[in-house]
């Protein structure tokens, strides 16, 4: 008898290799490789794959219609999606411990089952006492909703056989298992082989899935880089847990657009759409303060204003500490570089603080401007027009970029009130007259006009 094979399997991405090392020589993670059984491809087959061999068609004689989309009715969701539910689709959704996916699921079952749908929710996680209690919660009651407690992909697959349902919700991947396999439940191999067999199970049988994904500490699926590449789509919750606001992202969708965002906010019933994000984004805002400043960003093809805030003070060390949240580090160091060359601003001597408020991340470059005008705002302490909003990129030079569509942010700050807009001179040559009746547009090439404009001289 050959005693059994094992090799080293990255938990981050994926990598294998037949003896243990401190770092992954693929991803460069330090400690992520763990030893599990090698399993050979020939093995052992997929439980759920489909049998029936399919002939090959022409591409234009697909009836685009075979695939309608369901309405979940919950709006947002229906975006982020590209529209609706695709049958058939594997869904991942990925988020920090506590932040509500289970919550999210469950009302999205709830919606589902509305529109005539079966949906069995697998809750490997919680017991059947703990799921109905949260469900009773979130106000959940429907006749077509099925809650399994179970972790054993075989004996969840009979159940799917015996049910028949239309959406299948695993809650979550990582503790499914497939008792054949060697390793422990959420290692890679496991990871790997159960996700495919709900991949064949949704595409063989129209069933769309919804598999639940734990993070790692980098903020990563847990599991492997391939767990994103079986599935259709990848969604993400992120957010502040201590803030009641949610932000879902689309990391990847093979039937829609990515980088959408919906917000929701977390109450005793469940997460409550937020169809305009701007509102509650500038609810809080304390008009008249020193270093705020509104900023029109676009996430994905949503305007969203956001406030900027900024905080600079005397320092008291030698080396003057600098923090962002919500956007990146180096983009922040980038943008005081600018400002001690280009306008003698001894920053050298003072800590700053940027952070965007409600908790949302920020990575486009149109918001350089903005926190750029922020961080003078506290310097100089001068207080910015809280009816003015600020967009532009900024160059190493101290030059203004254009930022991409810039008639929807502007629409979006025309929608919530503002009354001036400090924009890319480059942009203003391209936005239709209409816009123009309703709001003041200033154009800049510099950073020192924008300054003036602003903040004064
Ligand atoms: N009574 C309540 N009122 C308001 N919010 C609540 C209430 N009960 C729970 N919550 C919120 O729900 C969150 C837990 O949601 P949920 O269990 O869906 O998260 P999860 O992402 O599935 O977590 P896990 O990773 O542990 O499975 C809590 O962090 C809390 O914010
Ligand atoms: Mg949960
Ligand atoms: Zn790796």
């Amino acid at each position: 008898m050959s005693k059994t094979k094992t090799v080293w399997f990255c938990q981050d991405c994926g990598h294998k290799q037949a003896k243990w090392a401190g770092q992954c020589p693929t991803c460069q993670k330090w400690n992520t490789l763990q030893e599990e059984v090698d399993l050979k491809p020939s093995s052992f087959k997929f439980e759920s794959e489909s049998k029936k061999p399919q002939k090959p068609r022409r591409l234009s004689e697909v009836n685009l219609n075979e695939t309608p989309r369901i309405k979940t009715n919950i709006n947002e969701i229906d975006r982020l999606l590209g529209g609706g539910l695709v049958p058939g689709s594997l869904s991942l959704i990925g988020g920090d411990p506590g932040i509500g996916k289970s919550t999210l699921l469950l009302q999205l079952s709830q919606a589902l089952t509305k529109k005539g749908l079966t949906v069995l929710y697998i809750s490997g996680e919680e017991s059947l006492e703990q799921t109905s209690l949260r469900a009773r919660r979130l106000n959940l009651n429907s006749d077509k909703l099925f809650v399994l407690a179970e972790t054993n992909f075989s004996l969840i697959k009979q159940e799917i056989d015996d049910l028949k349902p239309d959406v299948l919700v695993v809650d979550s991947i990582q503790i499914v298992y497939k008792p054949e396999i060697g390793s422990a439940p959420g290692s890679v191999t496991q990871v790997r082989e159960t996700t495919t067999e709900f991949m064949h199970l949704a595409k063989g049988r129209s069933l769309s899935t919804f598999l639940i994904g734990h993070v790692t500490k980098s903020g990563e699926i847990a599991g492997p880089r391939v767990l994103e590449h079986l599935v259709d789509t990848v969604l993400y919750f992120e957010g502040d847990k201590q803030q009641q606001y949610r932000m879902i992202r689309v990391i990847k969708n093979r039937f829609g657009g990515t980088d959408e965002i919906a917000v929701f906010q977390m109450t005793s019933e469940g997460l409550i759409e937020i169809p305009n994000p701007s509102q509650i984004f500038l609810e809080e805002r304390r008009r008249h303060s020193m270093g705020s400043v509104i900023i029109p960003t676009l996430e994905g093809t949503r305007p969203i204003l956001i406030e900027a805030q900024a905080l600079v003070t005397d320092t008291v060390f030698p080396t003057p500490s600098r923090k962002a949240t919500g956007l990146d580090a180096n983009r922040l160091s980038l943008l005081l570089a600018v400002l001690e060359k280009r306008l003698n601003l001894p920053l050298y001597k003072t800590d700053v603080f940027v952070s965007i408020a409600g908790g949302l991340k920020i990575t486009e470059p149109a918001v350089d401007l903005g926190i750029l005008l922020a961080i003078t705002s506290s310097a100089r302490n001068r207080v910015v027009d809280p009816e003015t909003c600020v967009m532009g990129e900024v160059g190493l030079g101290g030059e203004i970029r254009s930022v991409p569509r810039v008639e929807s942010r502007i629409k979006e700050a025309i929608q919530m009130g503002f009354k001036r807009a400090i924009l890319p001179n480059r942009n203003l040559k391209g936005i239709s007259a209409p816009f123009k009746e309703k709001i003041e547009l200033v154009g800049i090439d510099m950073v020192d006009e924008a300054i003036e404009a602003v903040c004064g001289r």
